[in-house]
């Protein structure tokens, strides 16, 4: 049966980025200048999947739907899910359950930077015989994660977020289904972190001897879950690009030394600056005398005369951050 449709997950609170997402919806954070968000819905595009399922928690909607519509600009047709509370990936399917219907679906975590294709996982339920395919790869810390095992090329178990990893192949934040894992959600009970795991569900399929494939893969995989992680992204984004710079063709730039890649979005005023590498400056930021490197600067940052050169800094939405003037330089301004 063909696949026709996908679902994305954005319910989440996004605890560990406060306060950036007390403000926005984590899958809207921006990396290289581009919402999170976006990323996934051209997962789907690039498969031909138009119809999309996005999992919302209310508050979130307008946000999302703001900068989103109903996903004609982007090809797609997007209908919101309330989920409303968070209660797990499990339990944001069964709140999807009646959009999905009785068909095979694609599924994303909203918050997660997958380069990897997700035709294989399409193909893998398409072809027939299989209830579940997921993307797998290998990580550093497992502990952060849902972990396969993997014995004579089956899965024979998952655990989600082990103290003891049984091994470091992750599953990443896309996945394959057919109705079937319904089933499974409705037989699973929450997690000690009080959630409704999807590892748990896709372990009771594997357990009820239903075929659960995987592929592996070495590609830019990130779940953006940790400041780390998000500059991360934003630097591989960056590289992924060709290590070409984005400078919106609005931006005024003084004396300034790029050191690509960066982008710089609409509207941005930067004198005597040293930007970069690894820079994403958000629209309408006013920044003077700074040096920044390997950061995220969100919308309407006003920043100037920062004695030390930035790192691995990520500065909120109208920030407003300035150093003192040495004398010599009050005179002059
Ligand atoms: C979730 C899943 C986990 C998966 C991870 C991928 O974790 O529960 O199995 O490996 O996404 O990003 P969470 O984002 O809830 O920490």
């Amino acid at each position: 049966m063909k696949l026709l449709k996908g679902l994305i997950l954005c319910a989440g609170k996004g605890t560990r980025l406060y306060p950036f997402t007390r403000s926005r919806p984590k899958t809207l954070m921006p990396v290289a200048n581009t919402p999170l968000l976006h990323f996934s819905i051209m997962k789907f595009v690039e498969l031909g999947i138009r119809q999309v399922g996005i999992v919302v928690h209310p508050s979130q909607e307008a946000d999302i739907r703001g900068l989103f519509g109903d996903g004609g600009a982007m090809g797609v047709e997007l209908t919101y899910i309330d989920q409303h509370e968070p209660r797990g990936i499990a339990d944001a399917l069964k709140q999807a359950r009646a959009y999905i219907a009785e068909e095979p679906f694609l599924l994303l975590l909203g918050d997660n930077l997958i380069s990897a294709s997700l035709k294989d996982l399409k193909d893998d339920i398409e072809l027939g015989g299989v209830q579940a395919s997921l993307l797998l790869a290998e990580v550093e810390i497992p502990q952060d994660y849902g972990i396969a095992v993997i014995r004579d090329s089956c899965i024979v178990g998952l655990e989600e977020k082990p103290a003891m990893p049984k091994s470091n192949l992750a599953v990443m934040g896309a996945y394959a289904f057919t109705p079937a894992i319904f089933d499974a959600v409705d037989e699973i009970r929450p997690s000690k972190r009080g959630e409704y795991e999807i590892t748990d569900a896709i372990q009771w399929l594997i357990q009820e001897r239903r075929v659960v494939s995987y592929r592996v893969t070495d590609q830019l995989n990130i779940d953006v879950g940790t400041m780390e992680r998000w500059l991360q992204a934003n630097q591989k984004l960056l590289e992924a690009k060709g290590s070409k710079n984005n400078i919106h063709e609005s931006v005024i730039l003084e004396r300034c030394t790029i050191l690509e890649p960066v982008t710089i979005a609409r509207d941005c005023v930067l004198k005597d600056c040293r930007i970069g590498p690894y820079v994403s400056v958000g629209a309408g930021s006013k920044l003077e005398n700074v040096q920044i490197e390997n950061s995220i600067l969100l919308n309407g940052v006003h920043a100037s005369h920062l004695p030390f050169p930035v790192k691995q800094v990520i500065f909120g939405e109208h920030a407003i951050v300035a150093g003192v003037l040495a004398s010599e330089e009050v005179k002059k301004a």
